[in-house]
């Protein structure tokens, strides 16, 4: 019997690189999206339900249908600026909506869950780079979101023997190396699609969020983590879970961090291209310094990124900026 998992948010994309890699491990794959933000063309194959977790019913009826070895939860809002000036938002979709999704497996016997955490549950880091045992201590709601989840599938487990695996992921950077799938959000945020569509000639320039940090060149450092590696830390989690090991929570980075200015001056030897700069106010929020320690999922999961290099991580994404119209 091939392993059968629920893939919450597979249309958006970190979730649509996922289900790519486990069709092509041989699982049997269900993506639950509504599409919200999600591309239903970004789903590769697998059977495709549209639904929203705020209908529990429709969950209900998913979970009484099919059986479930696992369930993997990309679906959430990511936008930290947006959170604070929309709580509701974010602690409906995020918070309730994640609940009842927990819930309903809780209901329907199925134990294995696995959980896109967020290097924002750590706040202003008070140590770089950050271990998970660093005090959680989230400075938007957003990251609150992140954290209470992370807490709530700790009392799952006590109570329910729910089993799960947090992954809190760094930045999220890169594409599909195939070129299949890329980074799709509207409106963007996150750096690295910026600098490419200011390299393409898309936007007219890229803004610096600030020159004045305490780093070595003046602008934000962050580790950027590809999202192929995301997925393949998944898979091992997944296996993990499967062998009948206990829940957890791991960071998911490279340990090396790069600054914004690094970042432009890397595309533009990645592309060739002249990226036009503008220096702006520092982004609310922004801490100086996001690196993970990265050991324990080395350790538990035995994930190596295969990605690592910041080099290949802008390429596959700007293989992908480039077919983008
Ligand atoms: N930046 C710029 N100009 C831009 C966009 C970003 O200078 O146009 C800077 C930011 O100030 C930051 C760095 O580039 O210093 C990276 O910013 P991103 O928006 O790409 O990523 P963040 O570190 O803010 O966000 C990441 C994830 C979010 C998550 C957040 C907190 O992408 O989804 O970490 O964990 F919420």
């Amino acid at each position: 019997m091939p392993i059968s998992v629920l893939v919450v948010g597979g249309a958006g994309y970190i979730g649509s690189h996922m289900v790519a890699a486990l069709l092509a491990g041989g699982c049997r794959v269900t993506i639950f999206d509504n599409l919200s933000t999600g591309h239903r063309d970004a789903v590769l194959g697998g059977e495709f339900v549209q639904g929203d977790l705020a209908d529990r019913a429709t969950l209900d009826a998913l979970l009484n249908a099919r059986h479930f070895d696992a369930v993997m939860h990309f679906a959430s809002f990511i936008q930290v600026g947006e959170s604070v000036r929309e709580p509701a938002k974010y602690y409906a979709n995020n918070l309730a909506h994640t609940l009842n999704l927990l819930d309903a497996m809780v209901a329907h016997g199925v134990h294995r869950f696995i959980f896109s955490s967020s290097a924002a549950v750590y706040g202003n880091p008070a140590q770089v780079p950050i271990p998970e045992t660093h005090p959680k201590q989230p400075i938007n709601p957003y990251g609150r979101t992140k954290w209470m989840v992370e807490q709530i599938l700790e009392d799952y487990d006590r109570a329910y023997g729910l089993k799960s695996v947090c992954l809190r992921y760094f930045n999220a950077a890169g594409a599909d190396p195939e070129g299949r799938l890329g980074e799709r959000h509207e409106p963007e945020t996150h750096l690295i699609p910026l600098v490419l569509r200011a390299a393409r000639g898309r936007l007219p320039h890229v803004s610096v969020f600030g020159r004045d940090y305490d780093t070595p060149d003046g602008t934000c450092i962050r580790d950027y983590v590809h999202v192929t590696d995301l997925a393949e830390a998944h898979w091992l989690a997944l296996e993990y879970l499967l062998a009948g090991s206990a829940s957890t929570a791991l960071n998911l980075g490279n340990g090396a961090g790069f600054s914004v200015a690094e970042v432009i001056a890397t595309a533009g030897r990645v592309t060739g291209r002249r990226i036009p700069v503008r220096d702006a106010p520092r982004r609310a929020g922004d801490p100086p310094r996001l690196v993970a320690d990265a050991a324990r999922a080395r350790d538990l999961l035995g994930w190596r990124p295969r990605f690592d290099a910041l080099a290949t991580i802008i390429a596959h994404a700007w293989q992908w900026e480039c077919r983008a119209p």
